[in-house]
């Protein structure tokens, strides 16, 4: 996206940015190598203006230290800037206009490593940004803690397929396999680094 263009420019005419109190950009280092992305900002988001601070946040804060990560290590965001209605899914047209900010910010980043946390975030990245092409792809449940290689708006990138926190609330026989997962991504974030001081 032309650093010129505001990007809440790109979103002011969307329902969910007339209805939101705050827009959720994200939050954690700039500099980090791996990014995690969410689906939505929910209830709590919306109010404080930052990315997974209500219960789902907290579950994501409880994980990320077990593994001995802080947002000093990483950067958050969410596929939408704005809180859906009563958190129902992301509308295709929705993501169609609030991942160029997205886009935007890993353009900025330039994370080695972005966990994509749940289905939505998950076949966006698989589908390359290609909004009418999220539905071919396949789920979570099947695709969690493989690394995959993609070419990502020109920008060569590890995607790690994550559940959603929100999901291993409810659902505690995810939480080994998170960990399993966690363990994949902090050797990929390691080899990376390796790689970096060969060159
Ligand atoms: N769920 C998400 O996907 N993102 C948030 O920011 C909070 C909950």
């Amino acid at each position: 996206m032309d650093e010129l263009i505001d990007p809440i420019q790109l979103v002011k005419d969307t329902e969910i940015y007339k209805n939101c109190k705050n827009i959720v950009i994200g939050k954690g280092n700039l500099s980090a190598d791996i990014m995690f992305i969410g689906e939505a900002p929910g209830k709590n988001e919306d109010e404080q203006g930052l990315p997974f601070v209500g219960k789902a946040g907290k579950n994501l804060d409880d994980m990320l230290s077990k593994v001995g990560l802080s947002l000093e290590d990483v950067y958050i965001a969410n596929i939408l800037k704005c809180r859906p209605p009563e958190n129902r899914n992301p509308l295709p047209d929705e993501i169609r206009t609030h991942t160029p900010w997205l886009v935007k910010q890993i353009n900025e980043i330039k994370p080695k490593v972005i966990c994509s946390l749940g289905n939505y975030a998950t076949k966006f990245f698989l589908a390359d940004g290609n909004v009418d092409k999220m539905d071919d792809q396949p789920g979570i449940t099947s695709i969690h803690g493989r690394v995959k290689n993609i070419v990502f708006h020109g920008m060569d990138i590890k995607l790690i397929p994550l559940f959603h926190p929100a999901a291993i609330i409810y659902k505690r026989d995810l939480l080994p396999l998170w960990f399993a997962d966690m363990e994949i991504v902090k050797n990929e974030v390691k080899l990376t680094k390796i790689q970096k001081t060969l060159i």
